[in-house]
């Protein structure tokens, strides 16, 4: 039976909290697209509408969530290709209808020949270009890996059927969003000027595709071909590794074949914490996001922030406090789990959550020590997806080139582009400085090593039911803008949509700041923050949280896209 799919636009659903919405997508077929939906059997929500769409097929032709996640992940590779991606990598949360849940970690690795000392320059100092923008920012992808893994352990439809709809978009071509073509035409000049291949690729002899023009990606098209028809050898072995290792050559990267014959996706168990009587289930290392997240929750619950109210000068505090406290975690421990032995289970404690919620004062900002520990260098440019299946499986990806468009570098020949998520390993051995630079131990690059990420793909359950699907991209700020999101829908019983539109505010320890969403507090609020000690800057867009609620009366899934992404869309079926 083909169910209904009820679009409806966020305004509606979501009333005075609604921020700005966007014009309905349209998809391959014509089918106009919401960020809002609602489906009786399944839902997709991701960055691109028209990813969404492909996922959403899958599920309507009778594939689980993880097929419909792989369809999605690999769609958004052609159609967004700021952050979707074959050649970066993440992370995959997946809960069973009967409560099990595990993760998939497809974080890039460091080469063979990576070294601590790698990022430092002939005279020894460390360099910003060659730890971000070179050929040496370049991990081992990881992503066909995860997708291929996560398929042969927990897929149902054959691999050929989810890689195809990408095949099929890059060959035949589809009309460039709204968003997607301001993008591209940003990245021209800047990002892909140094790389002739990606210039090619993404524009018309150098000229910008215009809003609803037909773009078609052939090499990209051939490499995903490859993959469907290979799985992951498609893109490990073989042309596709030989083409990467051309360009490294090129570029002067370090990836070798062997590198990529040698790279593994790894199935891990997931951090799960338990917050007023919700499961959260999370991603554990090399991510930070679910301990980290974890920490933040088991502080609040000491609180009544319902009472504290959302958004309040109080709320706010005791919510940047428990950030504060989570981050310096972070900073000091966390790392790649084969090289680095956290003490996770003490951050995820309660006792340990008791502890650090007697040092939070109510009424003033706590310090934030720069000598300890700094921020390191984190762009903004990732992207989070959420699926549910008719049989009440859930997924939650969250995948990245780290910087937008990675390095910036398509391979020759090969159409893709290259991470540069070598970046999320500190630069230099006992470099901590003001700048914002991270010198400590647990990240340093190692041959093999996953550099630690912020990526934070998360699935609230309760009474062993399904709640919600949630994640978001934005560097550090992806775990705060979580951890938000759950509590909108926890202590504040908003409609997904409202959890997701609700402006929302980042603390990370060091820099010392509160950092807000433009509009995001009233002047009155920011005033009384300042007279606690806190520091407050009003800035950009956080995030883009794409989520799913399931209504446990009526069993819909109830998807949301984030209208801070242009081109989103949520699709139900
Ligand atoms: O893994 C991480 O945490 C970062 N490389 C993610 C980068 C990111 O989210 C940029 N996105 N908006």
């Amino acid at each position: 039976m083909r169910a209904i799919r009820v679009a409806v636009l966020a305004l509606v659903l979501t009333g005075a909290c609604a921020r700005s919405t966007q014009a309905p997508a349209t998809a391959p077929g014509g089918a106009a697209l919401s960020l809002s939906s609602q489906g009786q059997h399944g839902m997709v929500v991701s960055a691109s509408a028209i990813a969404s769409k492909a996922g959403s097929d899958v599920l309507a032709a009778g594939g689980n969530a993880v097929d419909a996640a792989i369809a999605t992940g690999f769609a958004l590779a052609v159609t967004y290709p700021a952050a979707g991606n074959i050649g970066g990598g993440g992370f995959m949360v997946i809960r069973m209808p009967d409560g099990r849940a595990t993760t998939i970690d497809f974080r890039e690795k460091a080469p063979a020949a990576a070294s601590a000392e790698m990022f430092l320059d002939s005279t020894g100092a460390y360099s910003s270009r060659i730890h971000h923008r070179s050929h040496y920012a370049v991990g081992v992808p990881g992503t066909v890996a995860g997708f291929a893994l996560a398929h042969g352990k927990y897929g149902k439809l054959a691999w050929k059927s989810l890689v195809d709809p990408a095949v099929k978009l890059s060959g035949d071509g589809f009309d460039v969003p709204k968003g997607l073509a301001a993008s591209l035409s940003g990245s021209i000049k800047r990002t892909f000027a140094p790389y002739p291949a990606s210039v090619a690729a993404y524009s018309k002899n150098g000229t910008a595709y215009a809003e609803g023009e037909h773009m078609k990606l052939p090499d990209l098209s051939r490499t995903l071909t490859r993959i469907r028809d290979r799985g992951r050898d498609g893109f490990y072995l073989g042309e596709t590794a030989s083409l990467i290792a051309a360009e490294m050559k090129r570029g002067g990267g370090l990836i070798t074949e062997a590198d990529l014959a040698a790279y593994q996706a790894k199935e891990r168990s997931p951090v799960i914490g338990k917050y007023r009587g919700y499961e959260v289930i999370s991603m554990p290392p090399p991510s930070s996001g679910g301990a980290s997240m974890v920490e933040m929750l088991n502080i609040l619950e000491g609180f009544d922030l319902k009472a504290a109210g959302h958004n309040t000068p109080k709320y706010v505090h005791l919510v940047t406090e428990s950030m504060r406290r989570a981050f310096l975690d972070r900073a000091r421990y966390l790392g790649d789990p084969d090289f680095v032995n956290a003490p996770l289970e003490r951050l995820t404690s309660k006792t340990y959550a008791a502890e650090l919620r007697k040092t939070i004062s109510p009424d003033h900002a706590s310090s934030s020590e720069p000598a300890q520990v700094t921020q390191a260098y984190e762009s903004d440019e990732t992207t989070h997806f959420s699926v549910v299946d008719a049989s009440g499986m859930a997924v939650s990806v969250t995948y990245t080139l780290e910087a937008g468009y990675g390095l910036g570098a398509v391979v020759g020949g090969a159409g893709f582009l290259l991470n540069n998520q070598m970046g999320d390993f500190n630069g230099k051995p006992g470099l901590t400085d003001s700048t914002g630079l991270i010198g400590t131990p647990a990240n340093i690059a190692k041959p093999g090593k996953r550099m630690l990420s912020s990526m934070s793909p998360s699935i609230i359950a309760k009474d062993g039911k399904l709640v919600a699907v949630v994640g978001s991209p934005g560097g550090r700020t992806i775990i705060n803008t979580v951890l938000q999101v759950v509590l909108n829908v926890i202590d504040f019983g908003m409609t997904m949509q409202d959890a997701v539109n609700a402006p929302r505010f980042h603390h990370q320890w060091l820099p010392n700041v509160i950092s807000v969403e433009k509009d995001g507090l009233p002047a009155a609020t920011v005033k009384a923050l300042e007279g606690m000690g806190h520091v407050v800057k009003l800035g950009g867009q956080q995030g883009t949280a794409h989520s799913i609620m399931v209504d446990w009366k009526t069993g819909m899934r109830i998807g949301a896209a984030d209208p801070r992404d242009r081109d989103a869309g949520a699709v139900g079926y």
